[in-house]
């Protein structure tokens, strides 16, 4: 009794457990709460695969229970051996055919899934016509993210900005190790390869916010904190943060005094591998939005404290293991607060994580970041006028 009690009390607590952190999934960062049609399309595949391993146990358990108490030895017929059905072909078929339909129905959207979730082809807009293609380029190194928008001649790292209900194409690579980028609540994971072996997906938010993204390969030391947020922003803003990122001067001075000599410093140690403005990739991350960036290195809360430790100690075990421990450059404590405040300057658009949080949605059709084809319209009509010009001349 007292043993039976015993197990009791451990399925009982494991139950309750289940129960409760089942609850524990954040919205920003749980698979089980798809805030994008990809992740949506891999929760669903979820759901159908539960909802056939479930039938698929409750049936076996059935007659297995079934089996167990109608055929159990019973006093008297000790001797007493069941029909044997061994070698029955209608039994036989019945067991083979069904695994093998359930294996078609989930194999099915399976393979499905497994190409759309790739395919960066451009969206079609309601009158049939493809809609303009963002591409984001995205670096994965230890232990941080470097993200370029080939259309727009913007350089970033560690905040990715997106515009909502957008298909965003994501063209990966890594310049050491293997990573595997992975917004849990807006697609499934994908292997960032080094050698040139590119990878393609896509994401997609159905709501502004901060979404938290996470290295989910093993790569280092430090590979539990390499760290990125994709910020959801609503199109009208998005439009405006690539413009404003668009005119940033990477060597616009600052007002203040303290400031002005922190670039100076900055200047003389850290552009060596760091960038700021529009950048080939360097061996730092890009700083041009440095002072907008929702957490420090990734995964510390934006203070001076912390800025100035990791300035200090070359964030040696703030992120163990990290390329910046080999700067050569030492600084006095006042030299590093100088330069803090410089990068705190570093705020070019009035677009930041705060707009993806504040309810606010601006609608565009994102015509003002993709003018090519309303300037050659344009073009053509003043050629055109031109053209009639000179008709009337001639006249
Ligand atoms: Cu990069 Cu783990």
């Amino acid at each position: 009794m007292k043993g039976w009690m015993s197990r009791f009390k451990v399925i009982f607590t494991l139950a309750l457990m289940t129960i409760v952190l089942a609850g524990c999934g954040e919205p920003f960062l749980s698979a089980l709460q798809p805030q994008g049609e990809s992740a949506k399309n891999i929760y669903d595949l979820m759901i159908l695969s539960i909802i056939i391993m479930t039938v698929v146990f409750l049936v076996v358990m059935i007659i297995y229970v079934y089996v167990v108490f109608r055929y159990r030895r019973k006093k008297q017929q000790e001797d007493h051996i069941p029909k044997q059905v061994e070698g029955n072909h209608a039994l036989e078929t019945l067991w083979t055919v069904i695994p093998i339909l359930l294996l078609l129905i989930l194999a099915i959207p399976t393979v499905q899934s497994t190409f759309s979730l790739v395919d960066t082809s451009a969206e079609v807009n309601e009158e049939g016509e493809d809609l303009d293609q963002i591409w984001v380029n995205v670096t994965g190194k230890q232990y941080w993210w470097h993200f370029e928008y080939p259309d727009f001649d913007i350089t970033t790292s560690q905040d990715l900005y997106i515009p909502t209900d957008r298909k965003v194409n994501i063209s990966l690579l890594s310049e050491d190790v293997i990573h595997s980028f992975w917004v849990p609540p807006l697609a499934g994971k994908m292997d960032v390869n080094p050698t040139g072996n590119r990878n393609e997906m896509w994401i997609d938010a159905h709501e502004e916010g901060i979404y938290w993204g996470k290295c989910a390969e093993l790569c280092g030391p430090s590979h539990s904190l390499m760290d990125f947020k994709v910020i959801a922003v609503s199109p009208g803003e998005f439009e405006q943060w690539v413009l404003d990122m668009q005119q940033v001067d990477p060597d616009a001075v600052p007002e203040s005094a303290t400031a002005q000599e922190g670039q100076e410093l900055f200047g003389d140690n850290c552009l060596a591998c760091h960038a700021i403005g529009s950048s080939p990739n360097k061996t730092g991350p890009n700083l041009t939005n440095f002072a907008d960036r929702e957490k420090l290195a990734g995964v510390f809360d934006f203070t001076e404290e912390n800025l100035h430790k990791w300035i200090q100690t070359k964030g040696r075990d703030m992120k163990p293991g990290n390329l910046m421990v080999q700067a050569p450059y030492d600084l006095t404590d006042e030299e590093a607060d100088k330069i803090i405040e410089y990068l705190l300057t570093l705020s070019p658009s009035e677009i930041t994580s705060a707009n993806a949080e504040d309810g606010n949605y601006i609608e565009s059709d994102l015509s003002a970041i993709f003018p090519d084809e309303d300037e050659q319209d344009e073009e053509e009509q003043d050629e055109d006028e031109a053209a009639e010009e000179d008709n009337e001349d001639e006249e």
